[in-house]
């Protein structure tokens, strides 16, 4: 068979052979209903009360092919009914390691021995974060501002499910039973759990409303993008091929975001100039339009930058050396940079606080591996930003979205210990308590978020707070039922 045809006659549909590896199929066959228990567990919830939630139909794309064209295919789904397949990129014929120590040598088709360690942490870290935003996301179906979005929703939480089917696939596969135990435990620990948390701060943080989520998907899918960017690089060829497939599914997930808070935006913006407020801070009388004001945007993306930030770990780093020297984890675009692969002398400029201010120290590159992978980061969230102005100028209104300083409210690296204002000006504790109200939300907003956050189901309409998308999905108009509720037609 091709490795680019989907097998359906497993459990699991896949392109890695199963169907001819009988243990692995088991083994796979066994965690099956561990992970659906964790979905139905902690999965997509209480749509309704009294709805059996679980039998709502979903207008749903599953993936039918790894190939770039005609990839997916829309359906009604009810959720546990998903096909959570086992999905990698086509194989590249005679690729070799693109960085590091083995730079040249063939790409690994089995674990070298003595990376095992570093490759399995690097496979459970990144594989936790994936049921981790579905716990997270779990309870927001209840208040989705249409259908529309609420598939929306369901679309990436399905897909974050896949995402950790492609980890568990790999541990399961090359690391025996310490990748078992390890497959297990990514469904035991819980996001937000005192006792079992998930690995990653941000993961551990709520997403209590739809403006969290949207932002959520466009600054912290955007740093899985980065991650899955810099693993689709690997030496080792089978994580290699399953984040580059992962990462087309991604890029919807970033849409979501970023159409999400663009409409948020665009809805804030004509509604004050429909209603003549120029003033973005007349917070009560924005607020009274049922819109949420411009200034609480910030203070909301101020809040989700900062902490996914945090997700890129210290800038200077000997793990990420280690990773990169070994040839496990690359950077963003490894091939397409122009150097020589290996990092042995070159250096790069990491931001630090001097002698009381920002600058640039040059330090060896591959400490830096961290470092340069935020900076990438931070230049691919331009552009949100800036069609999100877009409708604040189009509008007439003076205020600007932007992106707070890296310094800002962070507890990982150089600046955990500063306090440093969104601006990027150092300030001691006093000042940061008495300003710190200006640049996050506080309890007066989250409650005011809350109660704007109501369902709206009824196909077509959308809250008061979201303006309606240019187009539908799935080859459906805007107005299309994407989630049929049973007992309700
Ligand atoms: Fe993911
Ligand atoms: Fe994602």
């Amino acid at each position: 068979m091709a490795e680019s045809t989907i097998d359906y006659t497993t459990l699991m549909p896949n392109n890695v052979g199963l169907a001819d590896d009988p243990r692995l199929l088991r083994a796979l066959e066994r965690w099956y209903p561990k992970y659906l228990e964790w979905w139905v567990a902690m999965g997509p919830s209480g749509f309704i009360d009294e709805t059996p939630f679980q039998e709502t139909e979903v207008w749903l794309r599953t993936a039918v092919s790894v190939e770039r064209d005609g990839w997916a295919q829309f359906d009604y789904v009810k959720m546990p009914e998903y096909r959570w397949g086992i999905l990698l990129a086509p194989p590249e014929e005679g690729r070799t390691i693109p960085f590091g120590e083995h730079k040249g040598q063939p790409a690994w088709q089995e674990v070298p021995g003595a990376y095992r360690a570093m490759l399995r942490r690097l496979i459970v870290i990144q594989g936790d974060t994936e049921p981790a935003s579905v716990e997270q996301q779990r309870f927001l179906g209840r208040t989705a501002p249409s259908f529309y979005d609420m598939r929306n929703l369901f679309q990436v939480n399905v897909e974050e499910g896949r995402h950790l089917w492609a980890m568990v696939y790999l541990l399961q596969r090359y690391f025996g039973r310490d990748g078992r135990e390890e497959a297990e435990e990514l469904l035991r620990r819980r996001s937000g759990d005192a006792d079992r948390p998930r690995m990653l701060g941000a993961f551990n943080e709520e997403t209590p409303d739809w403006l969290s989520f949207f932002l959520f998907t466009y600054f912290t899918d955007r740093d899985g993008k980065m991650q899955l960017e810099a693993l689709a690089q690997s030496g080792f060829d089978p994580l290699s091929r399953t984040c580059r497939f992962m990462l087309a599914e991604e890029a919807h997930h970033m849409f979501v975001g970023a159409t999400g808070v663009g409409r948020i935006v665009k809805r804030t913006a004509e509604a004050m100039r429909d209603a003549g407020i120029e003033d973005p801070y007349d917070t009560e009388q924005i607020r009274a339009l049922e819109v949420i004001d411009l200034p609480l945007i910030q203070q909301k993306l101020n809040l989700h930058f900062s902490l996914t930030l945090d997700l890129f770990g210290s800038e200077e780093s000997t793990n990420a050396a280690n990773a990169f020297h070994a040839g496990l984890k690359g950077r963003y675009h490894e091939t397409a940079l122009d150097d020589d692969h290996q990092l042995v002398e070159s250096t790069y400029p990491v931001t630090k606080y001097v002698d009381g201010g920002f600058r640039e120290i040059d330090v060896p590159a591959l400490n830096a591996l961290n470092a340069r992978l935020r900076d990438d980061y931070v230049a691919d969230c331009g552009g949100g930003l800036r069609r999100w102005n877009r409708y604040i100028t189009d509008a007439g209104i003076d205020f600007e979205l932007s992106l707070p300083h890296i310094a800002f409210h962070r507890k990982v690296g150089e600046f955990a210990d500063h306090h440093v204002t969104p601006q990027g000006e150092f300030v001691d504790e006093i000042t940061w308590n008495a300003r710190s109200a200006e640049y996050l939300p506080g309890d007066g907003d989250k409650e005011f978020i809350e109660v704007l956050m109501q369902q709206v189901t009824t196909p077509g309409e959308f809250a008061s707070w979201i303006a309606p998308p240019r187009k539908g999905i799935g080859g459906q108009p805007v107005e299309f039922e994407y989630v049929q509720i049973p007992g309700t037609v």
